[in-house]
């Protein structure tokens, strides 16, 4: 994947985050403050503007501008976390010109290493991390298994659709929605849901 292929890519997150929005947000009524969808459209709006407005030099650098974009312009926990997330992938594939097969992996894994050094969270604790784990997890297995690209991407969508989903029977641990305790049994955690949904674009974009 090149760099205009990745520019493409993070513009279609954004899309599809901005369709998101109210579902997003809905989720963080229920067990937060009601600003997970509008906090992260902002954010990729911002981003969307950065990369039309300059082309960035290579993948590292647009990744980085995600980056950069979303932890100055989301106000929420989320906009650092994510914000990490994508600084630390630029750095994982610093000075490649082209993103390959087990960059898929390098990428995910260093992104998902971002986000619990800096939330300090834990698999079970109802966060970005219950998603974002598995699908690390089912693209390691995916690789091995010699599996297309593709179909890799769908895979780690999926485990992570089961992961967001799996956030339901169980009390938050971290962020704000661990304020309730036990009260934010039965609702899915937004951020853990935004992930599959970026996870889910990012195997459609592959697909097609
Ligand atoms: N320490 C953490 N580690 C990982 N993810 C977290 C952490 N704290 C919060 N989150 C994620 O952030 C989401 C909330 O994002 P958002 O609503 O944008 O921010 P805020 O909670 O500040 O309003 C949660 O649903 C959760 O997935
Ligand atoms: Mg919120």
């Amino acid at each position: 994947m090149n760099t205009a292929r990745l520019t493409e890519l993070i513009l279609n997150l954004g899309q599809v985050i901005e369709q998101n929005r109210d579902y997003l947000t809905d989720l963080d009524r229920a067990i937060g403050d009601a600003d997970h969808g509008i906090n992260m459209t902002k954010g990729f709006r911002a981003v969307a503007d950065k990369l039309q407005a300059v082309a960035p030099a290579d993948p590292a650098a647009a990744m980085k501008t995600v980056g950069m974009t979303l932890i100055s312009t989301v106000g929420g926990a989320s906009g650092p976390l994510y914000g990490t997330a994508f600084l630390r992938a630029a750095a994982a594939v610093a000075g490649k010109a082209d993103l390959g097969r087990d960059d898929l992996l390098t990428v995910v894994e260093a992104a998902l290493g971002g986000i619990k050094e800096r939330g300090k969270a834990e698999l079970g604790d109802k966060t970005i991390v219950d998603a974002l784990q598995p699908a690390a997890e089912a693209i390691r297995t995916g690789l091995q298994s010699g599996a297309p690209t593709a179909e890799v991407a769908r895979r780690a969508a999926a485990a992570a659709r089961k992961g967001a989903e799996g956030t339901k029977e169980y009390a938050a641990r971290k962020g704000r929605a661990s304020y309730l305790g036990e009260r934010s049994i039965g609702h899915q955690d937004p951020g853990a849901t935004s992930t599959t949904l970026m996870l889910e674009a990012l195997a459609s974009f592959l697909e097609g």
